[in-house]
């Protein structure tokens, strides 16, 4: 493979690169790792809504008051989300392709549980972002809103057991979908070391219960009343 062949522009060897498997598979890694760590980045802000209304509101503050910090961010993850279902896609094409025929008995032998749930729980979290958004951003979740009161509205939207119960099965999937995702982005990249790989299962692990039981636990705690609502 001729990386750097002379003479070919540097945006036809990207696009040379994403229709080879490895450039699609690169691309669904490079997206996944800034998704994931945005997740990680996140979790640790909303953490602070166990220090009371005036840390967890001072925070979301701060942020909407960065736009040179906010804007980038929010245009870094539109591209990374676009990037990552579309590498995904494409990759469910080149996969089918290869196997035009199904087999006639599934046995997913050598595949994990999370593995063969990436294709169904990449939507689902997709489908939960959007309600998210449509809640704590955009106020038209159908729970109580007003914009300068972050912390009121996540007591309010998780006093809603329904709501609460599908951020804890959303969050339940995101968890599955990152263990795995982030196992095996380093074998899809060729990185498949029988004395690494073990360690980089648990670390995965690790990372993926962390996420789950960190964003849980804010609408558990509201829910069960921990998180107190002022009034
Ligand atoms: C219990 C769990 C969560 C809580 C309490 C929470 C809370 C919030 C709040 C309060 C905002 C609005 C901030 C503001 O505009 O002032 C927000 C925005 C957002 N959240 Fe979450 N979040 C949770 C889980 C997640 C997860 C799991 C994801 C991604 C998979 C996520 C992705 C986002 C995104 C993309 C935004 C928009 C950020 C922006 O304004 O640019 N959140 N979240």
């Amino acid at each position: 493979m001729s990386a750097a062949a002379p003479g070919i522009a540097a945006p036809v060897r990207v696009l040379r690169f994403w229709n080879t498997t490895i450039g699609k598979k690169a691309v669904m890694a490079a997206s996944g790792i800034i998704l994931a760590l945005f997740v990680i980045g996140h979790l640790i802000g909303n953490l602070q809504i166990f220090l009371g209304p005036d840390q967890f509101n001072g925070y979301a503050r701060t942020l909407r008051h960065l736009p040179e910090l906010l804007w980038p961010v929010r245009a870094i993850l539109l591209v990374c989300v676009t990037l990552h279902i579309w590498s995904s896609l494409q990759l469910a094409v080149v996969k089918s392709e290869a196997r035009p025929i199904g087999y006639a008995k599934r046995t997913p032998a050598g595949s994990s549980y999370a593995s063969r749930t990436m294709y169904w729980s990449g939507p689902i979290i997709a489908a939960f972002v959007v309600y998210h958004l449509m809640e704590f951003t955009f106020g038209v979740g159908g729970t109580p809103y007003h914009e300068f009161d972050a912390y009121g509205n996540v007591i309010q939207g998780f006093k809603v057991p329904a709501v609460t119960i599908f951020y804890v099965i959303a969050m339940g999937l995101l968890c599955l979908h990152l263990r795995h995702g982030l196992w095996s982005l380093f074998q899809s990249l060729g990185f498949n070391h029988p004395r690494h790989m073990p360690r980089i299962k648990r670390a995965a692990s690790i990372i993926a219960l962390f996420v789950f039981f960190g964003f849980s636990s804010i609408p558990l705690a509201v829910l069960t009343g921990l998180i107190p609502q002022v009034l």
